[in-house]
Parts: C-alpha cells; structure tokens; sequence
C-alpha cells in the first residue's frame, strides 16, 4: 500500500494585505497551527474517491469524477481536491479507490489561511501519491493555480508562506526573502467569528481602487513606507514601532473598505488592554485580528479578551512550511 502524508501551516499577515494584489510587498509568517492530509490509495476496498474531515463531514465521490469535468461541485469544501486530483490522475480509468483525510487545527474562513494550507499539503500529499511533482517550487505552483479556483485574484502569497514557512517579504513579481527579526514577537489571534469570502473582499476593494484612483494611489503609497519601516523595525527588534505601525496599516485598511465595526472594537479593546499594535489579519469583512503584545502581559490579555467573549489564542511563528512524508512499499 501506498500513502502519503503533508501538512501545511496557517499563516498570519503582519502588513500589507490586499496591497499585495496591486503589487506591493507583503509581509507574513507561518504559525504553528496545520492542516494535515492523509492520502492512500485503496486496492481491496471500494474503488471511489473517499473523503474525510475532522470538521466538514464525509464524503464519496466516483472515481469517474475525475475524468469528467463535472462543474456541479464547484461549490462543495471538496473541490480543490477533486481539481488537484483532476491534474495528477493521467490515467483515463483510474483503477484502485483513493482515501484522502483532512485534519485541520485551522479555523476556517476567517484569515488565517486554512485555503492555501488545503491547496498547498493536497498537491504534496496527492502528487506524492502519483509521484508527480519534484519539489515545493512545483508543488507551490498548482497550489497557486488551485487556490485561484477559489478566489481568482490571488497574490499567492498564502500559498507562499505556507509552502517555506518562516518570517517572509513577498512581493508578486519578485523573489520571497526570508526576514529576521531579534525579538520575541507575540502575538494574539482574536476571532471574530464572522466568516467571509477572500474573493468578494478582493473585489470589494477593486471596486473600491476603480471609484478613488487617486486615493487608492495615495494610499497605496503611504502602505509602501509602512512596509519599509516595519522591515527595519523587525530587524532591530523594536517592539513599539512594529506595533505603531501595525496601527497606521490598519487605519489604511479602514480607509479602502475591509475593516468592519466588530473588528474595530476589538482592535479597540486590545489597545485598552495593553496591546502594542493591532489590526486585522487576512481579508478582513469580519475574520480575525492580530494583536502584537508584550510577552509578560499574555496571559492578562488572553484572559480579559476572553471576558469580554471573544475566542482568542497566542501563536507563534513557525520556520517550517510544507512537511511531507512519503511511505513506499510493495504496492
Ligand atoms: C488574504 O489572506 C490576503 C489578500 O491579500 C488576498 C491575496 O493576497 O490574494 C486579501
């Protein structure tokens, strides 16, 4: 029997989201929370596509789905792997079942990534199966092209953090350099728990560019010495500024339209109790905020956030991106 396994890391944008759409850099960081995917191939038992999560039920599929292009399940939580399968399946009769499991430890629909972490360990773990793909460089690749069946405007930088891990400057059309940074960085995830659409907020804000052409530029610019300033403020380590100036990229992303009241006041709350800086991390339209905060003071936040009602929970940065296990044997 033959099975694969890969998992891949949530991720956390510390500046710049949606400004990377309009090719501006971004940066962001893998965290240790994974989505983890299991797949074998089945010789004995039922030849269908069966799929399995921890958190969006079971389903099967035949494996005929593979061949014909049905587009009735464009919708379903299950399409990136059928679209995954589609790509590395070159058989035209597949003939054994495949088993593929999901387990994920990341929310999803709320900006912590959990698409790109399911299109980057689903091309690793599918593509170890067939033994298609060489290595992450080709796994990030149809990673991208799946993620962008989901929101077709997508800066691939999800993809990217999740595919190397670490601290990551990434700009559309230029290399992805690993950042340092000399100190502890702590950060606080708060969930809204509303949910929402990357794509419709991507067009929220084209939208948005196309009415306030010169406003978006201005911002636009104003966004590009944020993101210099914070990679000088990551360097040296200087806690305030990083957090001042996760505060200016906030003010930043209230003005072109995907901060909402309820992120507002948490951001709000989070600066009452003792944050450095904060704003909202991924899309925005609800989602989640990141709040920077001064290590000693964790677990005093941690506890008042939870007062006020709000899920919330410490994440750190993690070095590794995709991890990928491959078991051979006499199959
Ligand atoms: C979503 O995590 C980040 C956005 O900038 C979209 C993208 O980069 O594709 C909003």
């Amino acid at each position: 029997m033959l099975g694969t396994t890969a998992s891949a890391p949530a991720k956390i944008i510390l500046f710049g989201e949606h400004f990377v759409v309009y090719n501006q850099p971004v940066i962001l960081a893998s965290i240790n929370k994974r989505l983890k995917i299991e797949c074998k191939i089945e010789v004995e038992s039922n030849k269908a596509i069966n799929l399995e999560t921890n958190n969006f039920g079971k389903k099967i599929y035949p494996l005929s789905i593979i061949k014909n292009n049905n587009q009735d399940i464009v919708n379903e939580f299950f399409y990136p792997i059928i679209y995954i399968l589609r790509k590395m399946v070159y058989h035209n009769t597949e003939p054994y079942g495949i088993t593929i499991k999901i387990i994920s430890e990341i929310p999803y629909g709320v900006g912590l990534g959990s698409s790109a972490a399911l299109c980057v360990a689903g091309v690793a773990a599918i593509s170890g199966l067939y033994k298609r793909l060489k290595n992450k460089d080709e796994i990030l690749d149809i990673a991208i092209e799946t993620e962008r069946i989901l929101h077709k405007n997508s800066s691939g930088a999800d993809c990217v953090v999740s595919t190397y891990g670490g601290l990551l400057y990434y700009h559309k059309d230029s290399n992805v350099k690993t950042l340092r940074f000399s100190n502890e960085l702590s950060f606080i995830i708060i969930n809204t728990g509303i949910k929402h659409s990357t794509g419709d907020l991507v067009s929220l804000v084209n939208r948005f560019r196309k009415n306030n052409l010169r406003e978006f530029n201005d911002i636009s610019s104003k966004y590009s010495r944020i993101c210099c300033r914070a990679i000088k403020a990551l360097e040296e380590g200087n806690l305030l500024n990083i957090g001042k100036l996760m505060n200016e990229n906030q003010i930043l992303l209230e003005r072109i339209g995907v901060s909402t009241p309820e992120v507002n006041k948490i951001i709000n709350l989070s600066i009452k109790y003792g944050a450095i800086g904060s704003k909202l991390t991924g899309a925005g339209g609800g989602g989640c905020v990141l709040s920077l905060i001064h290590p000693s003071d964790k677990d005093y936040f941690v506890s008042k956030m939870e007062k006020n009602g709000y899920e919330c929970f410490p994440v750190s940065i993690e070095d590794q991106g995709l991890k990928v296990n491959i078991e051979s044997s006499d199959f």
